[in-house]
């Protein structure tokens, strides 16, 4: 097997919103892709209500990597396998915060390489002070009106904030 150049990533995930953790797991990607695109599913596995609406994730990335032309965001529909051969992509990185990450995520990958076999599951381990972050408990602080300032990024915690006032 050779090791498609350029190297394009998918990171796909729910990012409602987008945290600090997931922003640590994109940017550790790029040392091992050369493009990563951060890809917001329109269909979850895990059947979750939103707050932000798929356009609104994918606008949110977009800010948080600004800095970073080799980072882009897009919403996608249907099976990830396919969205990922669309896009010339043959990593999907994903990030493994615990333990109690890990059936769930194999059983992604698996499905996933028995769906298309051309494509690899990465994973990545994140900063140890990110690994209790996930997008619904940010939600929750903040709808209680916790201070969730050092797990999101400013331009994130200030649309979380209006959301939520709104
Ligand atoms: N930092 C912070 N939070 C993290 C994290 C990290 N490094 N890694 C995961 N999380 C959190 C997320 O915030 C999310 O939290 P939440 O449940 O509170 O919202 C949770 O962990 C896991 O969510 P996520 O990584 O977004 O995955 P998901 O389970 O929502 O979605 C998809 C997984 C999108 C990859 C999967 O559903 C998919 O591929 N869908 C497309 C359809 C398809 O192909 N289905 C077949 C798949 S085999």
């Amino acid at each position: 097997m050779t090791r498609p150049n350029p190297t394009i990533a998918l990171y796909p995930g729910s990012f409602d919103p987008i945290t600090r953790g997931h922003e640590d797991i994109v940017r550790r990607g790029l040392r091992v892709a050369d493009r990563i695109i951060v890809a917001v599913a329109h269909t979850s596995t895990q059947s979750k209500r939103g707050l932000f609406s798929v356009d609104e994730r994918v606008e949110l990335i977009s800010e948080v990597f600004d800095d970073e032309d080799r980072i882009e965001a897009m919403g996608f529909r249907g099976l990830l396998v396919d969205f990922a051969a669309a896009q010339g992509a043959h990593l999907v990185l994903r990030g493994l915060r615990a333990v109690s990450d890990f059936e769930y995520e194999l059983q992604m990958a698996q499905m996933n390489q028995e769906l298309n076999a051309d494509i690899e599951t990465l994973f990545l381990v994140p900063e140890v002070s990110n690994s209790f972050i996930s997008s619904s408990l940010v939600r929750e602080v903040a709808a209680l009106g916790g201070d969730v300032s050092s797990f999101v990024s400013p331009s994130v915690l200030e649309r979380l904030l209006a959301k939520l006032d709104g």
